[in-house]
């Protein structure tokens, strides 16, 4: 791209360009979250949807959900994790599906996504501020928007991930105005309110970057916002995202201070985090 960083474009998002999530595991989610759900109902409608089923199973028995035996079907799955596991390893199956790891951006943006969701794990369980696994799922997702815009005009975003990561700003500051009048921020927030996700996990697609800021914002679940907030910065901060590394300092942020994070637990995090996330990025990969 040759054009000057001040240059503008313009893209509509409709709602046809919203990625799908698939169908089976929308479905599955909403009755994982009802009481009476039960065992068959869950894996009679997982297994409608192979290619979703097969990747599920794959995830089940991946380090991260794995037990000592692994699982055979989808129905010793669903037996032997957790409501809760369950819910990440769907939305991880799907998820899955949605970024196209042939592609050079949204592989790097996957990676980044399982670099975020390992880190906020890890720093809500270290802190005690928020629930691992909700913090997991919002690492995960909170960059969707991005993935989005890409979709609609890849060649452009593309060239403005580059650009940024070349001229070492930071990306949502370097995108804000250019392609829309707004960030990736509130266009993951249309996904998420989309694919039916929790009003917690939405909060931290679209807030995730201005928590950073000074202004008082609408926010319910704070702790878990500034969780996946700090391990976005956190992670490129350790040179594991693109971004400019001298960019990011999760000590001094506004989400650090929320979450109580201290020079020892960053001290922890550079010793743990890069082996803990190579483990999980082999098992998704
Ligand atoms: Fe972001
Ligand atoms: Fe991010």
């Amino acid at each position: 791209m040759n054009e000057s960083s001040d240059q503008t474009w313009t893209v509509e998002i409709k709602e046809d360009d919203l990625p799908l999530l698939a169908e089976v595991a929308i479905e599955a989610m909403q009755l994982i979250d009802r009481e009476d759900t039960n065992a068959k109902d869950l894996d009679r409608l997982i297994c409608s949807d192979p290619a979703l089923a097969a990747r599920v199973l794959r995830i089940a028995n991946s380090p991260l959900f794995a037990g000592s035996v692994p699982a055979n079907s989808v129905n010793q799955a669903v037996v032997r994790m957790g409501m809760i596991q369950l819910r990440q390893i769907v939305l991880l199956g799907a998820l899955d599906q949605v970024f196209d790891p042939r592609k050079p951006h949204p592989n790097a943006m996957w990676n980044h996504a399982i670099c975020v969701a390992v880190t906020s794990q890890w720093l809500a369980d270290r802190l005690g501020v928020a629930r691992p696994e909700e913090a997991f799922l919002g690492g995960l997702l909170h960059d969707v928007g991005k993935l989005v815009i890409y979709h609609q005009i890849s060649d452009v975003y593309g060239a403005l991930i580059d650009q940024a990561a070349a001229e070492g700003k930071r990306f949502h500051q370097h995108e804000d105005g250019k392609i829309l009048p707004c960030t990736h921020a509130p266009v993951g927030a249309v996904v998420g309110l989309k694919w039916g996700l929790a009003p917690d996990l939405i909060e931290v697609m679209q807030f995730h970057h201005e928590i950073e800021g000074e202004g008082d914002l609408p926010i319910e679940a704070e702790p878990l916002v500034a969780v996946v907030s700090v391990a976005n910065l956190l992670t490129h901060q350790l040179g594991l995202g693109i971004e400019n590394p001298q960019e990011m300092d999760a000590l001094a942020s506004r989400p650090g201070q929320i979450i109580g994070l201290d020079a020892e637990t960053i001290e922890e995090a550079v010793e743990v985090l890069p082996a803990l996330i190579n483990e999980q990025r082999a098992a998704f990969s």
